[in-house]
């Protein structure tokens, strides 16, 4: 089982190029499932859960080609199967999307139902309430979600929770209803803006899209189109905090600064420096950090998928800080493997309160999940001597050549698969 071997305890420094981002890649990729012309799609991350996604559109008929690394173009004209299955699928959470495009274009689609990381209780009543607002019936059994109509027509849809995936998925199928349909309590985020852009460039009619009451228009058909995916704010964030909890000094290029904002204003807040150009955000923490308040909020908040990150943080930070978790309630549970590398956090309920301590120290450790999994390797760089990072494969879902990019920083970081391989690296770091 592959591992990271990580000797933490050195600043990391330098520049790093942000992929495109996995949350957005996931839906335009469904997507581009529904027009029969021929899409290319650039700027794609090469991450497990884009990989899984793309095989699994290749299953159900779909012309797939990989041009390289990070564009791929795809032809969904040939489409035989309208059912979505296997093992692989079921593990991400984004095979719901499959959902709203194929209902979208053929008016069913039958999916297995999602898994993804484990934070917490992932409903998904409100898709089913979208689809069937739009005329749908949907139907659960033997773990596979069913949504089918004889048509689609527009209709006014009021989410009681603000969510990402919900309103991607309604999205999705309304670009091809009758009439209109508005969405309002909209997700913000900007893979849900990128996603209502891609459409628009295959001739979709969506407005509003960045604000909570997005308007669609239904057009008869989509089109082809060439379209590059925006970077993956959450990457981003990860080395952004990388920098801070490692006292170091990193540029992230190909950023968008404004979908940092929430970001950088933390960092600013604790006592870092953060300069930002046009597509580049330097991170410098050169001084004593200093604690702070943050909660997760839904976009342009705070977003849940950077907790583990800024706790890991502030937890070498002076003085005490609260991080509140609103979005998923299980999402402390690297909380236990950050108290084995020496923090002091206790977890009450959805509320972590941490004591910041002057020094973590290496230890072995799980990575959870992907988010919490990246804030660990991230703690580990921190920590005096050596880590061990197991379960790494829930990383490699959404960060792609993570140890490579940290080596670029200065981190010393291989990826080991025997305890003979872990040998080698201790000896090649004395
Ligand atoms: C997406 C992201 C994930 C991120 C999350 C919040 C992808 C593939 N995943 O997940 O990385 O952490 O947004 O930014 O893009 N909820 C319901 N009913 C529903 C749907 C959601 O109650 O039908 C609740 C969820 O339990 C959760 C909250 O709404 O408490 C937000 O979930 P949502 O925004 O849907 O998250 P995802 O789309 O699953």
């Amino acid at each position: 089982m592959e591992q990271y071997a990580i000797n933490g305890g050195n600043p990391l420094v330098g520049e790093v190029e942000i992929g495109g981002a996995k949350n957005a890649a996931l839906p335009i990729l469904a997507a581009s499932l529904m027009t029969d012309e021929t899409v290319l799609v650039e700027n794609m991350p090469d991450v497990r859960d884009t990989n899984i996604l793309l095989k699994a559109m290749a299953g159900i008929g779909a012309h797939v080609e990989r041009l390289d690394r990070h564009s791929v173009r795809i032809n969904a004209s040939l489409i035989h199967d309208l059912t979505v299955e296997g093992d692989s699928v079921k593990k991400i959470r984004a095979s719901y999307y499959f959902l709203g495009a194929l209902l979208g274009k053929y008016k069913k689609a039958t999916v297995v139902l999602p898994g993804g990381c484990d934070i917490g209780c992932r409903a998904i009543d409100q898709h089913i309430k979208g689809f069937k607002a739009l005329g749908a019936t949907v139907s659960i059994a033997h773990g596979m979600i069913t949504a089918e109509a004889p048509k689609l027509v527009g209709s006014h849809i009021y989410l009681d929770v603000v969510s990402v995936g919900a309103t991607i998925n309604i999205m999705m199928a309304a670009v091809l209803a009758d009439g209109r349909t508005t969405i309002e309590n909209a997700a913000k985020e900007p893979h849900v803006v990128d996603l209502a852009n891609f459409l628009n460039s295959m001739g979709a009619n969506i407005k509003g899209a960045g604000t909570d009451v997005i308007r669609i228009r239904g057009v008869e058909r989509l089109h082809r189109t060439e379209y590059a995916i925006i970077p993956d704010q959450i990457e981003a964030g990860t080395f952004m905090f990388a920098a801070a909890a490692t006292r170091g000094d990193i540029t992230v290029k190909n950023v968008i600064p404004k979908h940092l904002e929430s970001i950088s204003a933390k960092l600013t807040e604790i006592g870092c420096e953060v300069r930002e150009s046009d597509d580049a955000v330097r991170v410098v923490a050169s001084k004593p950090l200093g604690h702070t308040h943050v909660k997760t909020l839904p976009y342009p908040g705070f977003p849940t998928d950077m907790q583990p990150q800024i706790a890991v943080t502030l937890g070498l930070s002076k003085g005490t800080s609260i991080v509140t978790e609103s979005i998923f309630e299980n999402r402390f549970r690297y909380v236990d493997e950050l108290i084995r590398m020496g923090a002091s956090i206790k977890v009450e309920g959805t509320t972590a309160i941490i004591e910041g301590v002057s020094r973590y120290t290496g230890a072995s450790i799980n990575a959870p999940d992907l988010r919490a999994g990246a804030a660990l390797v991230i703690a580990a760089l921190a920590a005096e001597g050596i880590s061990v990072v197991d379960d790494i494969r829930y990383i490699e879902r959404g960060y792609e050549d993570f140890h490579l990019k940290l080596q670029k920083l200065g981190a010393q970081i291989d990826k080991v698969e025997s305890e003979r391989e872990l040998q080698k690296f201790k000896l090649k770091i004395s």
